[in-house]
């Protein structure tokens, strides 16, 4: 079947209301190259990403995922729900690193995507350089630069050591870095 057909059908299906596998039953059906630690916890059907073990262990402490899985919320909508919880429900501020990385997971499989992304390429870690690196400047800073891994992994510790950038937690970090290096290197079209 073409893709495109796959997809009116599923769209199809998902108007009718009944039939489409959650994204989660998806995501279980697919192949799984990860085999780590976290392998046949299903953590409630949230979807697989990085911030799952995050949202999970600190949205449940309180009440079902349900509160909010049905949701689907823009990134500021999300980050106001996240404070509603602190300052209203008594729930433990998260490090900064692990709100956005909660805020992040949200906002990706829980969102509305309308974003261009500022003009980002599509790649993994696209979000993470998008919401870190606009907090201080506007995308074009990064993105008129084609740099080696090297460099960019220079740039990033001259962020967070002289201009005030949290720091990300190491996996987000590699992303970026990764990020950065594939799609904003020295032979990257402009
Ligand atoms: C310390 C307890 C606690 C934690 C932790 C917590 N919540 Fe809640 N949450 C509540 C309570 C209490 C309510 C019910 C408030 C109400 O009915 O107005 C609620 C309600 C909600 C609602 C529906 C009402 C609203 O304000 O939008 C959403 C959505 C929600 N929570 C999302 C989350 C998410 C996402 C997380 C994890 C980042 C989370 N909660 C973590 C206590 C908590
Ligand atoms: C906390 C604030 C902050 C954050 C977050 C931040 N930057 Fe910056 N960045 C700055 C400041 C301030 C400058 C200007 C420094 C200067 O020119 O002295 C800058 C400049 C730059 C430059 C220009 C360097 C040059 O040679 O002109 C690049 C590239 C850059 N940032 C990349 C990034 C990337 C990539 C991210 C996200 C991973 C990021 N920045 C996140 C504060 C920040």
């Amino acid at each position: 079947m073409r893709p495109t057909v796959a997809l009116v059908i599923l769209i199809v299906l998902a108007f009718a209301g009944w039939g489409v596998p959650s994204p989660a039953v998806i995501a279980q059906e697919q192949p799984q190259g990860d085999t780590g630690a976290d392998a046949g916890a299903d953590f409630e059907g949230l979807p697989e990403g990085p911030g799952r073990e995050a949202v999970y262990f600190t949205c449940r402490a309180c009440h079902s995922l349900s509160q909010f899985t049905q949701q689907r919320m823009s990134r500021d909508d999300w980050q106001a729900v996240i404070d509603r919880m602190i300052q209203a429900n008594n729930m433990a501020e998260p490090e900064p690193w692990a709100k956005t990385l909660i805020l992040t997971y949200l906002s990706t499989h829980f969102g509305v995507d309308e974003q261009d992304w500022g003009g980002l390429p599509p790649g993994e870690g696209r979000e993470d350089v998008f919401y870190t690196c606009q907090a201080c400047h506007s995308l074009t800073t990064v993105l008129q630069q084609r740099l080696s891994r090297r460099v960019w992994d220079e740039t990033l510790v001259w962020m967070i050591e002289e201009q005030g950038m949290p720091e990300p937690e190491p996996t987000e970090y590699a992303r970026i870095l990764n990020y950065l290096g594939t799609y904003l290197a020295p032979d990257s079209p402009q």
